[in-house]
C-alpha cells in the first residue's frame, strides 16, 4: 500500500465511522433526552389540593413540550375520573401511584379503540408504576382502557382493567412487569414488539386473550408472556386468535387454569393464517397447558426456538429499561416510594 492508497483508505475509515455513530446517535433514546436518569423533575397530582394539581391531564399539560428533563409525576391515592393523554411531544415522563388498589384512573367510554382509552400513551419512553387504569363502559362493545403507541414503554405493577380491547399495545417496544390485565375477548391487541413479565391475566367470560397484529414476516414484533399466570372465570378462552396474517405470541414457563380450551389457539374463521400465524408455547404448566388436543398450527417450542422469546432481546435488551429516579427537583417532598431493582 503507497502513502496515496493509505490516506484514501484513512479516509474511507473515518466517514465511516462517522456515518455509523451518526445513525446510532440517531436511535440512541438519550440523545436530546436526561443525561441523568437518577435525577427527575417531581411534580405532585394530589384530589385533596395538597399537590401541585388535582388532575392527572393538568400535571402532564405543564410538561413542556421536547422536555429534555426527566419528569416524575407522583398521583396521590384517589379515584380520577379521567381520560389521560400523554402526547407525542413529552417523552421521559413516568407516571407513578403508590399502590395500584388506591390510586384509580377510570372512565367509562366504549364503541371505538381510538377514541375509547381511559389512558392514551402517545410519547416514547414513558414509564407508568402501581396504577389502575381502568374502562368501566362493559359488555357492550369495545372499549380500551390503555392504549401504548410509543416506543419504549415500561409498566410496572399496574391494574389494567376492562372487558372487550382492554390493552391496545399499538406499536413500539413495550415491558410489562407484574401486571394484572383483565378482559375477555381480544384484551390484549395490537401490533407492539411487548414483553409482559410475571404478569397476571385474568379472562372473565370465554373469549381470546391476545389478538396480535403482525402483518409481515419483516415486522419485529410480536407478544411474548413470561413466567405469567392465566385465571378466569366462565372457560372456553383462546390463547390468542390473528388479527394480523403473521401475528406472533409465544407463552413461556406460564401457568393455565382450565379456563384454556383445549384447541388453545383459533384462526378468527381464516384458515389462510395457520400457515402464517406464530404461536407457541413453551414450558407452559397447569390444567390448561395440556397441549394434546392443541391446533395442529401452534407449536410447542424446543429450547432453541424459544431462545429468542424469553429473552428482553425482542424488545430491545435492557437499554432502555430505566430504573426509578432517587432524587426530585422542584417539591420540597422527596418522600417517594421507589423500590428497587424495578428492571
Ligand atoms: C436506526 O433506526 C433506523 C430506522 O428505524 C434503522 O434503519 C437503523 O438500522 C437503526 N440504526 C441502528 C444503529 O440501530
Ligand atoms: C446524577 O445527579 C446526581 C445529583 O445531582 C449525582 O449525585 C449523580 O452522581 C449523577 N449521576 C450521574 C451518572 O452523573
Ligand atoms: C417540538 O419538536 C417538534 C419536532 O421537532 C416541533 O415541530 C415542535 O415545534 C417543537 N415544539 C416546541 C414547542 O418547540
Ligand atoms: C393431557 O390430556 C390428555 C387427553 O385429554 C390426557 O390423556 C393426558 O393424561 C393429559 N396429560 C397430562 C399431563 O395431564
Amino acid at each position: 500500500m503507497d502513502a496515496a492508497s493509505f490516506v484514501i483508505h484513512f479516509h474511507v475509515i473515518l466517514i465511516l465511522l462517522i456515518c455509523c455513530n451518526l445513525t446510532m446517535a440517531a436511535n440512541d433514546s438519550s440523545s436530546g433526552g436526561p443525561t441523568n436518569f437518577s435525577t427527575a423533575i417531581l411534580i405532585r397530582v394530589d384530589q385533596s389540593g395538597h399537590g401541585d394539581f388535582k388532575k392527572i391531564q393538568d400535571a402532564i399539560d405543564a410538561v413542556p413540550s421536547n422536555n429534555t428533563e426527566l419528569y416524575f409525576i407522583w398521583v396521590k391515592p384517589g379515584t380520577y375520573r379521567e381520560k389521560v393523554v400523554v402526547p407525542a411531544d413529552k417523552p421521559f415522563i413516568t407516571l407513578s401511584g403508590t399502590e395500584a388498589s388506591n390510586t384509580i384512573i377510570t372512565s367509562n367510554e366504549g364503541g371505538d379503540i381510538t377514541d375509547s382509552p381511559t389512558l392514551t400513551v402517545l410519547a416514547s419512553d414513558f414509564v407508568a408504576r402501581y396504577l389502575t387504569i381502568q374502562n368501566l363502559f362493559g359488555t357492550s362493545g369495545k372499549a380500551v382502557a390503555l392504549k401504548v403507541k410509543g416506543d419504549r414503554a415500561a409498566f410496572y405493577g399496574c391494574r389494567i382493567q376492562s372487558y372487550q380491547d382492554t390493552l391496545l399495545d399499538d406499536a413500539g417496544r413495550h415491558y410489562y412487569s407484574n401486571c394484572y390485565i383483565e378482559g375477555a375477548v381480544d384484551f390484549i391487541f395490537g401490533n407492539a414488539a411487548s414483553l409482559y413479565e410475571r404478569c397476571h391475566i385474568h379472562s372473565v367470560e370465554a373469549g381470546a386473550i391476545t389478538a396480535q397484529g403482525r402483518e409481515s414476516p419483516l415486522e419485529n414484533t410480536g407478544f411474548t408472556f413470561l413466567g405469567c399466570k392465566i385465571t378466569g372465570t366462565g372457560g372456553n378462552t383462546a390463547l390468542g386468535r390473528p388479527w394480523g396474517s403473521y401475528s406472533r405470541v409465544v407463552f413461556a414457563y406460564t401457568l393455565m387454569s382450565n379456563i384454556i380450551q383445549p384447541e388453545g389457539w383459533n384462526d378468527w374463521g381464516d384458515s389462510t393464517k395457520q400457515s402464517t400465524a406464530y404461536y407457541g408455547e413453551y414450558k407452559c404448566y397447569g390444567p390448561g397447558a395440556n397441549r394434546s388436543k392443541r391446533v395442529g398450527w401452534s407449536r410447542s417450542l424446543s429450547n432453541e426456538d424459544a431462545a429468542q422469546f424469553v429473552t428482553k432481546n425482542m424488545i430491545g435488551g435492557r437499554s432502555w429499561l430505566r430504573p426509578a429516579p432517587t432524587r426530585f427537583k422542584g417539591s420540597s417532598s422527596t418522600n417517594i416510594v421507589t423500590p428497587t431493582g424495578e428492571n
